[in-house]
């Protein structure tokens, strides 16, 4: 590995890393002359309570994403890969192993300044970092100064920095996404995306189909964010029609692709995170996962508790045996929502005007028919909606 001379290194939760973070961190590169900065976002901070600290991997990914354009700057997974509390003279020793011959710079807010002497063997941080801040406010320089002289006479080196102060702060970015606010101006655009597509910090349960909106576009392309519209518009009249939940057609509709353009191993991620289990035929068909996945994300993650909508998503590309009017909406809704225009279209929307299980009979055959002819496996949930829909419609004895 290449040995660098001076690097900057600045830990905290980053819960979310915003622009004062990562203006610190050029402002430090820069002023410093530092060969490297290094972030490390916290395993679990012994510094905070930690309720509100999301998982790691996704501060983790949100520090990647707002640092990628920030010159000699890398964010590091050492405090996470050890896990449990992160204290500051571990990791100093760990990045002192890697690179014996460099000067370390500990960057660290204001507050952790003046603290120091609670943290773990202080004396020992002191020996192995320069000591770094920048002051909150005009008020901080002159007590700063005093203990940086303090410090120095117990042997550490220190540097205060007087940049421009900034009132961004991880716990206002939080509270801004909570209530919906706008908080694109603090947050790289990238992390900003990163927390719609991944639904951090808002709460849990709330139908809210503006945010629903946003969480769609970080999620899918337009093309996919037009036809989920669509379906639920369909999915809607549908449900009306036949007599369902309409506002929950809407919601199904919403959300039955949200995890369709997820890479398929993320999508795996997120079905057994959500404890759902797969029969065969779905444990070796991909393509069948982002139904899966979509009612798990709906369910877990954005925190939608109802079984039928998650049964709607769930179920939307396979069907099964035994499903709801709702269900029945989204599925063919899926077949017949505005933009589609396959052969057939036209005679599946005449279908579903006459009857949900003769629309649902049209679909299934031909996308059955067509796995058959590719000789690709058919889940057995498909199956068993053909044969109960067939017997149902009188069909399944004719020869
Ligand atoms: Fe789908
Ligand atoms: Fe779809």
């Amino acid at each position: 590995m290449k040995q660098s001379k001076k690097i900057g290194i600045f830990g905290g939760s980053f819960n979310p890393i915003h622009n004062a973070h990562t203006n610190l961190a050029a402002a430090f590169i820069k002023k410093l002359k530092l060969d490297k900065l290094l972030i490390i976002p916290t395993a679990d901070s012994p510094h905070k309570e930690t309720g509100s600290v999301i998982d790691s991997e996704h501060r983790l990914n949100m520090c990647r994403l707002a640092c990628e354009s920030i010159k000699k700057c890398e964010v590091s997974d050492i405090e996470i890969l050890r896990g449990g509390k992160s204290y500051t003279v571990d990791t100093l020793t760990e990045i002192k192993a890697i690179y014996p011959d460099s000067e370390l710079y500990l960057i660290m807010g204001a507050d952790m300044f003046m603290s120091l002497d609670s943290w773990r063997e202080p004396e020992k941080i002191m020996s192995m970092a320069v000591l770094c801040t920048v002051p909150r406010n005009d008020d901080d320089l002159g007590v700063l100064r005093s203990k940086e002289e303090e410090y120095k006479s117990r042997g550490a080196n220190a540097v205060i920095l007087d940049l421009k102060k900034s009132d961004i702060s991880s716990t206002m970015i939080r509270q801004l996404i909570s209530d919906d606010g706008v908080f694109s101006n603090y947050v790289d655009a990238k992390v900003e995306k990163y927390i719609y597509a991944n639904y951090l910090y808002m709460n849990k349960g709330t139908v809210n189909y503006d945010r629903f909106d946003k969480v769609l576009k970080a999620r899918m392309g337009e093309k996919r964010y037009i036809h989920s519209i669509n379906v639920a518009v369909e999915a809607q009249r549908l449900a009306k029609k036949y007599g369902a939940d309409v506002e929950k057609a809407k919601l199904a509709g919403v959300l039955h692709d949200i995890t369709k353009e997820t890479p398929s191993q993320e999508q795996y991620n997120i079905i057994n995170k959500c404890g759902i289990k797969l029969n065969f035929v779905e444990s070796s068909s991909p393509k069948l996962w982002h139904a899966i996945a979509g009612a798990g994300f709906a369910r877990d993650i954005i925190g939608i508790d109802d079984e039928d909508v998650f049964n709607a998503i769930r179920y939307h590309t396979s069907g099964r045996a035994n499903m709801s009017v709702l269900e029945k909406c989204v599925f063919i809704a899926d077949f017949t929502g505005a933009e589609r225009d396959y052969d057939g279209v036209n005679e599946m929307r005449a279908l579903a005007e006459k009857s949900l299980e003769e629309a649902m009979a049209f679909g299934l055959s031909f996308s059955l028919s067509d796995l058959a002819k590719r000789r690709l496996a058919i889940d057995p949930n498909s199956v068993a909606c053909y044969n109960e829909i067939v017997l149902l419609l009188g069909k399944g004895s004719k020869k």
